[in-house]
């Protein structure tokens, strides 16, 4: 693709951070839209979107202008719901459409889908739209806004305030482009209470002037989230219809702080003048906090950033509840917040602006983003405020939303949104449509761990009582003798319980907006699995089960993982797989398809694997071994994934539970990621802090981050050497019924690699195949990963390329491979007969206390990572 990537500059200059704080009068709840379209267009008659929303077909809307094409998407990926996406109106010359409205404030959300139509394709799509005396959007493109963000479909929403009579969209296709052509799936125009709003007593900080958002005044939304908490759909909202997306995304670093998670008798009661359409109750009822140290919290800010256009003003709404019990008086919790790294509030205390808890409040700040380079962050920081002496030095935000205002000659139109991912750093044939229909029907899946995070520790959770909660023990069904030994993710896995919000409101709801991953109703999914029929079963795991699924008649083969609903945790992975994966497209990272979240469901829909996971091709399997070949392919595939998301990102992914279970194959082999359920962005954090949890699964877990919780890309390169020591050697990352010394892979490899005998352990399958060169690049590389500190480690890209190197070398060998066992020491073997010791101590000790209580390899002996959490963290237990 040929994106032009918006340079991404430091931020500089200072900005006018102006501020504004005002407590509004507005009327009270259940707002009823005077005005309210909803029009699907280029469709014919009457549909229901996933919200259960009536569309109407935009025929007999009141349009003028040239003349439009109504017309079906040529392609349909099956993330992109039908309603209102898959049909357009095209336009070839200025078009409008004029709605009869009231007075009052409106929002305008427009609805794109960028595939071809009509015979036109995508990319000429540019084109500006009007709204009122405003330009929304100038010269846009959807198509390359749909890239840079990596959407399939997406939607802009604007609020202005009209007078009682016409409103106009027009849209005009780009005057200077040839071929170029307009084009909407879906308008919305709906009512809405004047919430947004602020007249003559706001103060522009460090200004002294004030700064009104009054009628004349056009905004729209860049950002809503629903802070520490999960993302909240358009019907979850007051009646507004607002998305309200998780912030894990958003958070920069890995100070990530910890969910407020609140009990169940909570009650959020709006004090008087402030309507409970300003936000639902369910932002409130979560947040996000530092943790509950004190000198850690004093050592770093709580951070977000948003990527914006530059030359405009921000209205950046903060919204506040102090759900910590504990918390009740003035002066308790006090914190900075800053806003583009000015103080925005040197003393934000909600209970004081609320007067108790359990109370909402927001707050307005206003900011200037000046004009340098076309996209710049915009950045929101919380610190604890230190000379108010509160009772605790710690920070808390419950929702968060931002818009852009008009600037004074009514413009609203920006720039294309930053690239998220750079695809073009890895693999420039960017990623493939997803694939429908082609996958043979034999086969496994995308799978996960089997229970394979082993470790949740501390947390995060204020009322979370974590470690004394006892698991209740439950023994995985699957025996050893599965051939697939996956379970349906970390996602309905043990992990902390860290977020146990969901299940205390009895909203599961982890969706998404609906511009990243299709949303499913449970009928759809119901009969795309025959109602989960057991023929369709592809696996059964302690924690739910996974089925091969079917839709468009068969021709997209899917990959169902429908969560026990009874388990009380894993919604936090739930939401931090479905937010990462679902913006993150990469032909080595698994495809998510989309979700269904209804009646307590959390279902994840995946592109169908059709041949599982790289491990249940290497051992313990009916499967044909594979070929040396075949191997390194996978790895130099993985390797490629893992090395996007390391540096393809803006901020540093951590996969976190890198091993063969989370590599998987498609239908050619071709090896995919999975498993974003422990993913965390953000670069290495370089102090401990408390609220860390350790996680990953044993037998590749970092030593260095097991020891000092520090968590760096280079655990994931740890990881990768044990998955590389495992193709070499045929066996599983721990086995405990091995001799002690053996039991642990990584520890194993290393001695016979210091002892020069590595190539003793070499798989069966793979004697006389692999040449000499080429074994040794390998072995020398995965030693390298599994280098006892995270800094002497090779980065994923010096990994990638070393295996990219090492096929080089197998090929040139061609078919006349060389017999490892007639070649000489193929390996160094400096320390021969020297050092008995099994590499360092700490990994020793962490195996054999695994060992000595054989809870083993991890997924193959039956014990549920739960168990041998309760035992690893409650010494007590034992
Ligand atoms: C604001 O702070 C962040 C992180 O501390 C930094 O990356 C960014 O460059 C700063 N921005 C400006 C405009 O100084
Ligand atoms: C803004 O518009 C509304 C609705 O038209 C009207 O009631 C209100 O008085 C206007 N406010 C101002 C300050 O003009
Ligand atoms: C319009 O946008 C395209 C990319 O979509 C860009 O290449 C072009 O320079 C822009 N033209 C103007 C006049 O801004
Ligand atoms: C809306 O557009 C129609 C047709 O272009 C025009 O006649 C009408 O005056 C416009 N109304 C407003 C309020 O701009
Ligand atoms: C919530 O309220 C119910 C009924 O009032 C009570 O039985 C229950 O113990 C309360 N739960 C908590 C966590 O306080
Ligand atoms: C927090 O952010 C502010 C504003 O960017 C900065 O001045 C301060 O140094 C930061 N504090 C820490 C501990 O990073
Ligand atoms: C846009 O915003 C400014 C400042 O908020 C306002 O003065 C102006 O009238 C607005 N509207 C238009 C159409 O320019
Ligand atoms: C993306 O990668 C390409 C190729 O390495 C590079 O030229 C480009 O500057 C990168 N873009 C960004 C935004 O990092
Ligand atoms: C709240 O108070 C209880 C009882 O004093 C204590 O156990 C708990 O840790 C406190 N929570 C926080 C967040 O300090």
């Amino acid at each position: 693709m040929t994106n032009p990537n918006p340079p991404h500059l430091p931020k500089h200059l200072s900005c006018f951070l102006l501020f504004v704080s005002v407590i509004h009068a507005v009327l009270a709840a259940n707002y009823d839209p005077s005005d309210k379209f909803l029009l699907n267009c280029g469709a014919n008659g009457e549909t229901s979107d996933d919200d259960g929303r009536k569309w109407t077909s935009d025929v007999r809307s009141k349009l003028s202008g040239g003349s439009s094409i109504a017309s079906d998407a040529a392609t349909q990926k099956p993330s992109v719901p039908t309603t209102p996406y898959t049909t357009a109106r095209i336009f070839e010359s200025e078009f409008t459409y004029s709605f009869p409205v009231s007075s009052g404030r409106k929002f305008i959300r427009l609805y794109f889908y960028p595939a071809d139509y009509a015979n036109l394709v995508a990319r000429n799509g540019i084109f500006s739209v009007t709204v009122g005396p405003y330009t929304v959007l100038k010269n846009f493109s959807a198509f390359e806004t749909a890239n840079n963000l990596n959407y399939d479909f997406f939607h802009k929403e604007y609020s202005v305030s009209t007078e009682s009579g016409t409103l106009n969209l027009t849209f005009t296709p780009a005057p200077n482009h040839p071929n170029s052509y307009a084009f909407i799936n879906g308008i919305e125009v709906l009512s809405h209470p004047d919430i947004y709003s602020s007249k003559g007593t706001s103060m522009m900080v460090g200004l002294s002037t004030s700064f009104d958002i009054g009628n004349a005044t056009a905004l729209e939304n860049v950002y809503r989230l629903n802070v520490g908490g999960q993302a909240i759909t358009p019907s979850g909202d007051t009646g507004l219809f607002r998305p309200w997306e998780g912030d894990s995304p958003y958070i920069y670093g890995s100070d990530i702080g910890v969910f407020v998670a609140t009990d169940q008798n909570l009650t959020i009661s709006y004090p008087s003048g402030m309507p409970d359409y300003v936000a639902p109750v369910n932002v409130y009822k979560t947040a996000r906090a530092m943790g509950p140290t004190p000198q850690v919290n004093l050592g770093f800010n709580l951070s977000w950033y948003f990527d914006v256009d530059t030359g405009f003003s921000y209205l950046v709404r903060l919204h506040f509840c102090e759900i910590d019990p504990n918390i009740t008086k003035n002066n308790q919790r006090v914190f900075e917040i800053f806003i583009n790294n000015q103080t925005a509030q040197p003393d934000a205390d909600v209970v004081a602006w609320a007067l108790k808890n359990e109370v909402p409040v927001y707050k307005d700040y206003i900011v200037f983003l000046p004009v340098g380079s076309p996209r710049q962050d915009l950045w929101l920081a919380l610190h604890p405020n230190t000379e108010q002496k509160p009772n605790y030095y710690n920070a808390i935000l419950n929702g968060v939303e931002i818009f852009k205002v008009n600037t004074s000659d009514g413009n609203l139109a920006g720039s294309l949104p930053n690239p998220i991912p750079n695809q073009s750093v890895i693999d420039p044939s960017r990623v493939l449509p997803r694939s429908s229909g082609k996958s043979s029907n034999k086969g496994w899946i995308i799978g996960g761990s089997i229970g394979g995070v082993l470790a949740g520790i501390v947390v995060i959770g204020l009322f979370v009582c974590l470690l004394s909660r006892k698991r209740k023990g439950r023994k995985t069904q699957n025996s050893s003798d599965r051939t697939s030994n996956w379970l349906p993710l970390s996602l309905y896995g043990n992990s902390d319980t860290s977020d146990t919000t969901a299940k205390t409101h009895g909203s599961y709801a982890p969706s998404i907006p609906s511009n990243l991953a299709r949303h499913f109703t449970f009928a759809e999914i119901q009969a795309a699995t025959d109602n989960f029929d057991e023929a369709r079963l592809l696996g059964v795991g302690g924690f739910g089960k996974v089925y091969k699924g079917e839709i468009n008649g068969g021709a997209t083969k899917l990959a169902i993982k429908r969560g026990n609903p009874l388990a009380d945790q894993g919604v936090n992975e739930f939401r931090t797989e479905l937010e990462l994966l679902s913006k993150l497209r990469h032909r080595h990272l698994v495809s998510l398809i989309g979700y269904c979240e209804e009646n307590t469901e959390m279902i994840l829909v995946y592109d169908y694997m059709a041949h599982g996971t790289l491990r249940e091709h290497l051992y313990k399997t009916q499967n044909q071994p594979l070929t040396w070949k075949q191997r390194l392919d996978i790895c130099i595939g993985a390797a490629r994934g893992l090395h996007y998301l390391h540096t393809g990102a803006k901020h540093t992914i951590i996969h976190r539970d890198v091993k063969t279970t989370n590599i998987l194959l498609d239908e050619n082999f071709v090896a995919k990621v999975s498993d974003f359920g422990l993913s965390k962005t953000g670069p290495a954090m370089d102090h401990t802090h408390v609220s860390t949890v350790v996680k990953g699964s044993f037998g590749y877990l970092d030593p260095e981050y097991y020891r000092r919780q520090k968590l760096t890309e280079k655990s994931d390169v740890y990881s990768f050497g044990v998955v590389l020591f495992e193709i070499l050697t045929g066996r599983p990352a721990l086995n405990p019924t091995l001799a002690k010394e053996q039991v642990s892979l990584a520890e194993w490899a290393l001695h016979c690699h210091k002892k020069g005998i590595l190539d003793e352990i070499l798989d069966p399958h793979l004697r006389g195949k692999v040449t000499s060169e080429c074994f040794k690049k390998v072995a020398e590389i995965a030693v390298k990963c599994l280098a006892d500190e995270g800094i002497h480690r090779p980065s994923m890209g010096d990994v990638l390329w070393t295996l990219e190197f090492a096929m080089q070398l197998q090929e040139s060998a061609g078919e006349g491979s060389v017999d490892l066992e007639n070649d000489e020491m193929p390996l160094s073997g400096k320390l021969k007969g020297f050092d008995d010791n099994v590499t360092d101590s700490t990994s020793t000790g962490l195996s054999t206390s695994i060992g000595g209580q054989s809870l083993g390899s991890e997924d193959s002996y039956g014990l549920t990572p739960s168990a041998v959490f309760s035992q690893i963290m409650n010494p007590n237990g034992r």
